[in-house]
C-alpha cells in the first residue's frame, strides 16, 4: 500500500480484571504507541485505538476473588490501567469501555446483521450444567485433575500447572467451581460462526497475500490454524455477563466476549467520533485506510482469523499488518499473575516514577528498555541487571551524556548561544558526522514502517554514540585551553559545537517516539516549539538559528543504583514465595481462638469452593507427644503422614495427656506454611472440635485408616 488517506492503529484490549503487567505494555501498547508518535510526526491522519475489555467469564471470576461485584471490578481496574498507561507515555486518541452503550449497542447491530444475513449457524449441543447454582458452567468454572500432570486445580480449559489447553471432558473428577458438585449436561443453543466456509478468503488474504509483509511468526500461526481446519466457533455463551443477544429466543445468553472485544475497536472510534467531531466512518470502510491491530501472540488467532471474517462479512475494511509480538519472561521465568512472578505496570510506577528521585525520565527509562528487548521475533528476557546496565550504559552515557556536554560546552566556550558554521574550516570528520545525521533519518524510517521498532531504536543510540565519538576527536575543550584565543582557532569550536546542538535537535525529533518525555525536555533546552519535532524536520542541519541562546542543560536521565536493582529481584521472590504459601495461615493455634460458647458458624464469609480447595488435608497418626517447655499449652507432636513423618506443634496441652494420644488419628492440614513456636518449627496444623464448655474432641476418620490419606 502507498501512503494512505488515514491510520487506524488499534492495541488489545486489555481485560479490565486485574493490574497488567510490563509483559503486556511490550507486546502491544508500547510497540503501537511508538508506530503512532511517528505517524503523527509525520501529521498522517491516525486514530489510535484502545480501551477496557469487560466482558467474559475473566471478570466475574475476579469479582467472586475480590468478594465483590463485576462492575465494581471493571471500574476498579479500567480507571487503574487507564491512569498506568498515561503515566507510561502511552498516548491513546481513546481509551473506551466495553461496557459502554455504544458498545452494546454496535455489537448488538454486528450480531444482528450477520445472523440477518444467514452468516451463522444455530446448534444444539450438551453443555455442563450446576444443577445446583442453576447455570451453565463456562469452561473456566469446570476443575478436575489434569489427565496430563495430574494436578488437582486445572481448569476446564487449561491447566495452569502445565500448560497443557483442555476441555472439561478430558478432566478427571470434575466439579464446578461454584458449588463443587459434579457438573451435569445439558441441552442448549448456541450461534456459531461457520470459519471452514471462509477458509479460501484466509488462504488467499494471508497465505499468499500478506505472506511477505507479515511477521513470519504470525503467518506461521495462521497457517497452522488453517491446515489444522478450521472448526465453527461459538459466537454466544450461556453467561449473565456480558452483552445480551439480541433475539427473542435467547434469554440467559450473551455474546461471547471474543466476538464483542475487536468489535470494541470500532464502537470506540464511533465514540472518538462523537468526541472530536469527527466522522469515523471512514475509518473502517474506506479502503483507503491502514488499519493495523498491535497484540501479543496469544490474540493472533482473533485477529487474522476470526475478526477479519467478521469484518469482510459486515462490508468493513481488514487489517493491513497485525505485528504480534512473542511473550517477555522476567529473570528467568514466564510472567505469571498467579504465581505472583511479574512486574506490573503500577509497581513500576510507584518504585520508580513516583518516587523523589522519579520522574517522568524513569517512564523512558522503562520504554528503552522494553524496546531494545521487544519480543518482535522471539521470546524475550527482562532482566532487571540488564534494565539498570541499558539505562546506565547507554542512556546516561551515550544519549544524556552527549546532550550534557554540547550543552555545558556551548555554554562555556560560545556564550550560551548557537554558534556560527564556517564553512571553509569543516573537515572530513565534521563532514562524515552531518551526513550521519540524514543516514539514520532514513534507516529509522525504513525501520519503523516496517514495524522493527527494536533496531529503529538502536539506529538513534547509535547516532548519539557517533557523535560523542565526534566531539571526543574534535575535543573543543583542549583547543580552548592550550591553543591561542585566536578567532580562527574559535572558528574550529564553533563548528563542533554548531554541529553538535544540530544533532542535538536531531536526536530530539529522531527519539521523540520512543522516549516522548525525554524528548520534550529537550525542546524545553533549546527554547524551540513541539514544532520541531515534526518528521520532516529531520535530517535538517539548520535546526537551531544561529546566535540563538540556550537555556542551562537538564540531567536528561538518570543513574539506577545496585540497590534498586536487588531491591526488585528481593521484591519478586518475595511475592513468588507468598503465594506459594497458604493465605489462610492463622496467627494462633486454630484451638486457641474461639472463646468458648462463641458462635463460630456464623463468623466468617462465605467462601467459593477454590478458598476451600486450596487446603491440603490428610489424616495422619500421632506417633510421639511430649510437653514443650516453659510453654503450658504446647505439645510437640509427631505425626505419621504416609510418605513422611511430620513435627506439629499444637495448642492442646491442657486438654490431653501426651501418652493418652499416641495412636490417635487427626486431620491434618498439611500445606501450611511452617511456623516457629518457641524455637520449635511447626510444618501443619491439626484440626480439633471445641464444644461449648470448650473442650477439645479429636477429629478423627470413623474408624483408622492409611496415614497419609487425603480429607476433601
Ligand atoms: N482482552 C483480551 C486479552 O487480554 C484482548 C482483547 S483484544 C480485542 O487477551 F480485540 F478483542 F479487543
Ligand atoms: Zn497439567
Amino acid at each position: 500500500m502507498d501512503q494512505p488517506k488515514r491510520y487506524l492503529i488499534t492495541a488489545a484490549l486489555p481485560y479490565a480484571n486485574g493490574l497488567k503487567h510490563i509483559g503486556h505494555l511490550a507486546g502491544a501498547y508500547l510497540p503501537a504507541d511508538i508506530y503512532v508518535r511517528y505517524l503523527r510526526a509525520q501529521k498522517r491522519e491516525v486514530a489510535f485505538i484502545c480501551g477496557s475489555d469487560e466482558h467474559g467469564t475473566a471478570i466475574p471470576i475476579q469479582a467472586m476473588k475480590e468478594g465483590t461485584t463485576p462492575r465494581a471490578i471493571i471500574d476498579k481496574y479500567h480507571a487503574l490501567i487507564k491512569q498506568n498507561f498515561a503515566d507510561l507515555g502511552i498516548s491513546f486518541d481513546i481509551y473506551h469501555r466495553t461496557s459502554e452503550p455504544i458498545h452494546h449497542e454496535t455489537s448488538q447491530e454486528f450480531f444482528t446483521y450477520l445472523n440477518d444475513r444467514g452468516e451463522l449457524e444455530v446448534k444444539e449441543t450438551e453443555q455442563y450444567y450446576d444443577e445446583e447454582a442453576k447455570t451453565f458452567l463456562a469452561d473456566r468454572y469446570i476443575m478436575g485433575t489434569c489427565p496430563v500432570c495430574g494436578y488437582q486445580r486445572a481448569y476446564g480449559d487449561q491447566c495452569e500447572n502445565c500448560g497443557t489447553s483442555l476441555s472439561p471432558d478430558q478432566l478427571i473428577h470434575p466439579h464446578s467451581t461454584l458449588s463443587g458438585k459434579p457438573p451435569v449436561k445439558k441441552n442448549t443453543k448456541h450461534w456459531y460462526l461457520p470459519l471452514g466456509k471462509h477458509e479460501p478468503f484466509l488462504r488467499e488474504w494471508i497465505l499468499q497475500q500478506h505472506k511477505d509483509d507479515w511477521r513470519s511468526t504470525v503467518v506461521g500461526q495462521c497457517k497452522s490454524w488453517i491446515d489444522g481446519g478450521l472448526q465453527s466457533r461459538a459466537v454466544t455463551r450461556d453467561l449473565d455477563w456480558g452483552i445480551k443477544v439480541p433475539l427473542p429466543d435467547a434469554a440467559g445468553k450473551v455474546l461471547y466476549v471474543w466476538f464483542d472485544a475487536p468489535i470494541g475497536y470500532i464502537s470506540a472510534t464511533r465514540q472518538w467520533g462523537l468526541d472530536t467531531g469527527r466522522d469515523w466512518k471512514p475509518y473502517w470502510y474506506d479502503k483507503d485506510t491502514k488499519l493495523v491491530h498491535f497484540i501479543g501472540k496469544d490474540n493472533i488467532v482473533f485477529h487474522c482469523i476470526i475478526f477479519p471474517i467478521m469484518l469482510q462479512l459486515h462490508g468493513n475494511i481488514l487489517p493491513e499488518n497485525v505485528p504480534a509480538n512473542e511473550f517477555m519472561n522476567l529473570e528467568g521465568e514466564k510472567m505469571s499473575t498467579s504465581r505472583g512472578w511479574k512486574l506490573d505496570m503500577q509497581d513500576y510506577i510507584d518504585d520508580f516514577i513516583n518516587k523523589d528521585n522519579g520522574g517522568t525520565q524513569l517512564a523512558d527509562s522503562l520504554r528503552y528498555y522494553l524496546t531494545l528487548i521487544a519480543p518482535e521475533t522471539k521470546d524475550s528476557e527482562f532482566i532487571w541487571k540488564g534494565f539498570q546496565d541499558a539505562n546506565n550504559s547507554e542512556l546516561v552515557a551515550k544519549f544524556g551524556n552527549f546532550v550534557n556536554r554540547t550543552f555545558v560546552l556551548m555554554h562555556k566556550l560560545c556564550n550560551g548561544k548557537v554558534p556560527p558554521l564556517h564553512k571553509d574550516r569543516l573537515d572530513a570528520t565534521d563532514e562524515e558526522m552531518m551526513t550521519a545525521i540524514g543516514t539514520t533519518k532514513t534507516k529509522v524510517e525504513q525501520l519503523l514502517e516496517g514495524y522493527r521498532f527494536r533496531e529503529a531504536q538502536f539506529e538513534v543510540i547509535m547516532l548519539s554514540d557517533l557523535a560523542n565519538k565526534y566531539m571526543q576527536k574534535k575535543e573543543p575543550w583542549i583547543v580552548a585551553r592550550t591553543l591561542a584565543e585566536t578567532p580562527e582557532n574559535q572558528q574550529l569550536i564553533d563548528n563542533c559545537l554548531h554541529i553538535c546542538l544540530q544533532i542535538t535537535a536531531n536526536l530530539a525529533i529522531l527519539i521523540n517516539p520512543f522516549l516522548p518525555f525525554t524528548a520534550k525536555k529537550m525542546l524545553h533546552m533549546m527554547k524551540v516549539v513541539e514544532k520541531m519535532l515534526d518528521w520532516e524536520n529531520a535530517g535538517k542541519l539548520n535546526l537551531l538559528s544561529v546566535g540563538y541562546s540556550l537555556r542551562a542543560p537538564e540531567l536528561l536521565f538518570r543513574k539506577i543504583e545496585d540497590e534498586e536493582v536487588k531491591a526488585q529481584v528481593d521484591k519478586l521472590l518475595a511475592s513468588k514465595a507468598a503465594l506459594a504459601a497458604p493465605t489462610t495461615a492463622p496467627d494462633q493455634p486454630v484451638t486457641e481462638t474461639p472463646a468458648p460458647g462463641a458462635d463460630t458458624a456464623a463468623a466468617k464469609p462465605t467462601i467459593v469452593y477454590d478458598d476451600f480447595a486450596r487446603l491440603d488435608l490428610k489424616v495422619g497418626t500421632i506417633v510421639q507427644a511430649e510437653k514443650v517447655a516453659k510453654a503450658d499449652k504446647l505439645l510437640k507432636l509427631l505425626v505419621d503422614m504416609g510418605a513422611e513423618q511430620r513435627t506439629i506443634v499444637s495448642g492442646i496441652a491442657q486438654h490431653f495427656n501426651p501418652a493418652d494420644i499416641i495412636g490417635r488419628q487427626v486431620v491434618v492440614v498439611a500445606n501450611l506454611a511452617p511456623r516457629k513456636m518457641k524455637g520449635i518449627e511447626s510444618n501443619g496444623m491439626i484440626l480439633m472440635a471445641e464444644d461449648k464448655s470448650g473442650k477439645l474432641h479429636f477429629v478423627s476418620p470413623g474408624e483408622t485408616i492409611e496415614a497419609g490419606s487425603g480429607v476433601s
